[in-house]
């Protein structure tokens, strides 16, 4: 779906998300939601906290799980993305704390590959993701799961592109203070997902946003891998959707 601009777009994103959390509620179960992080969602987390202030949106029933964070980093840090979801949300509505998942940066390195098949099988005790919320960076991952990620691929840790910690470098103040390595939710994670909403904006997504809707699937551009869900929108704006 193509909107004239970023706001409208994330603000059709946040009405299914608030129309989904209500539908949860009157059925008496919990919604399950992958979050993102970077600049593309900001906007939808702003409606969801003007939801939640001015029209009584409750996030009572809503248990999160947030699609990545850089390894290793300590959640206090201003570059966590623990710090990110607590400034933009988590801080602002009334989510039950222990129902906040965000992977951690600081554990330790031999207990890792452990933390992250746990961390999947505890999306799938809460009976999976009802909605994942995505963004795209320019080597085409989503989360961090960069080029060369298998399609069938769990929580992990991951070695991050050069071209995704140049695209950080400028908020870590210089690439040599971007860590070199992350762990994202797998492309398998995602996947499983019921449905999966991926926002784009801007003149400088336009080209991965080309290859990822209209290229073949290749691990090469792991967003294509989208292609094969049966239930993906993609939200862009004019300027996003431009070379389509
Ligand atoms: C980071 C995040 C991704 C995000 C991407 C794009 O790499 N791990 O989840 O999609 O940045 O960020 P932005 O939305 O700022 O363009």
């Amino acid at each position: 779906i193509i909107f004239s601009d970023s706001k409208s777009g994330s603000l059709s994103v946040a009405e299914e998300i608030a129309t989904l959390i209500k539908k949860k509620q009157s059925e008496n179960k919990n919604c399950v939601l992958g979050l993102a992080t970077g600049s593309s969602p900001i906007k939808v987390y702003e409606e969801l906290v003007r939801m939640h202030k001015e029209e009584g949106l409750s996030f009572s029933n809503v248990i999160t799980f947030n699609l990545d964070e850089y390894y290793p980093m300590n959640k206090n840090s201003v570059h966590s993305y623990y710090y990110f979801m607590h400034q933009h949300l988590f801080d602002h509505i009334d989510i039950n704390p222990a129902n906040i998942h965000i992977p951690s940066g600081t554990v330790p390195l031999e207990e890792l590959h452990q933390y992250c098949i746990d961390y999947d099988l505890k999306i799938k005790e809460f009976g999976g993701l009802d909605f994942q919320l995505l963004g795209i960076g320019r080597t085409g991952h989503i989360g961090f799961n960069e080029p060369g990620s298998h399609y069938n691929s769990g929580t992990r840790s991951i070695t991050l592109d050069h071209i995704t910690r140049i695209d950080a470098a400028q908020s870590f103040l210089g690439i040599d203070n971007v860590p070199k390595k992350a762990i994202t939710m797998g492309i398998g994670t995602v996947k499983k997902a019921k449905r999966i909403v991926l926002l784009a904006w801007g003149y400088n997504k336009a080209s991965i946003i080309k290859k990822t809707i209209e290229g073949e699937i290749t691990s090469e551009v792991p967003a294509t891998y989208l292609q094969e869900h049966s239930n993906t929108t993609f939200i862009l704006d004019d300027e996003s959707s431009q070379e389509l």
